[in-house]
């Protein structure tokens, strides 16, 4: 479907660019949809949340440069559909960023990962990237040009804060961008990884069954960097550097956007503060 709105920027960083973002209809992807158009950029939200899709589409679209598809990433032919919908209403596709995710249960330990929700969020949060990378690849080869991208997390860099399933699907987007990284290489195809820190989506919200302003709060008291709090905005901007010709030589990279909070672990300082303190 196809929707029109009065958003507009003077720099379009990514004019002419066709662009699917997974996952586009709510949370990082939302914003980056939103991004993404105000930079010129023609988008394709793929989701399986209908109503929050259409409804995104036609608060941003801009003379017919938005539109919903329907995508499970963990069905090959809904994914194989979405990147032929690029290819026959604008004959490319340039930007292909795998966004979508689940955290699944979020009790972190072994004994309460089931089985089955293991294997779901293997399913949605890497083989819906690996399917999503495979057909864009398929188009982009021919086209020797293409940047691929994903949402991994924090998680595949810092570990004991996020359930097994979740920190064990993160790192493996980022194995699979770096291999893809590798390969497509030769073809003039970048990939890259953006790993936000926790964010205020309706991913946190409803995992941790709490508002904006409690998440929100958790997030800035956990925060390294302080006089911020991050925000969806925050990663859709990251990926209009990646997605664009400002990033024409990054490749293989998983571009943190935390704050610094990976960088830090002042565990031991911190319980000698307590125990030292009067
Ligand atoms: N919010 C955070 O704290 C945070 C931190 C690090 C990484 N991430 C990652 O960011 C990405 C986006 O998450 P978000 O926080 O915006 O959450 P969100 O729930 O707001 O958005 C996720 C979107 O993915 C879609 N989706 C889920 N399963 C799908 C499927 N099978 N096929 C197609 N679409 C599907 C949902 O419908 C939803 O629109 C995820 O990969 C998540 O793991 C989020």
């Amino acid at each position: 479907m196809n929707c029109t709105s009065s958003l507009s920027l003077t720099t379009k960083r990514l004019a002419g660019k066709v662009a699917i973002v997974t996952g586009g209809a709510s949370g990082i992807g939302s914003s980056t949809s939103k991004l993404f158009v105000q930079n010129g950029a023609k988008v394709i939200i793929a989701d399986i949340q209908e109503n929050l899709g259409q409804s995104l589409c036609q608060e941003i679209g801009e003379n017919g440069d938005v539109s919903y598809v329907h995508c499970d990433v963990t069905n090959d032919k809904d994914v194989q559909n979405v990147i032929d919908f690029s290819m026959s209403k604008y004959g490319k596709l340039d930007i292909m960023y795998n966004n979508a995710g689940v955290t699944g249960n979020l009790d972190p330990t072994i004994l309460a990962t089931s089985n089955e929700n293991f294997k779901r969020v293997f399913d949605v949060n890497v083989y819906g990237g690996f399917l999503g990378a495979k057909h864009a690849a398929r188009v982009m080869i021919p086209a020797k040009k293409g940047v691929i991208l994903f949402t991994s997390s924090i998680s595949s860099v810092c570990c004991g804060e996020s359930p097994h399933a979740y920190t064990m699907s993160k790192h493996a987007v980022v194995g699979l961008m770096k291999n893809l990284c590798v390969e497509l290489g030769q073809h003039g195809i970048r990939v890259n990884c953006i790993s936000p820190c926790a964010i205020s989506t309706p991913l946190l919200r409803n995992g941790m069954g709490k508002d904006k302003d409690f998440v929100e709060n958790v997030v800035y008291e956990s925060a390294n960097l302080k006089g911020a709090v991050p925000q969806p905005e925050d990663v859709a901007e990251a990926a209009v550097y990646l997605g664009s010709d400002e990033s024409k030589y990054v490749s293989g990279v998983n571009l943190l956007v935390d704050g610094g909070y990976t960088t830090t672990n002042q565990s031991f300082s911190k319980v000698l503060q307590k125990l030292m303190s009067p």
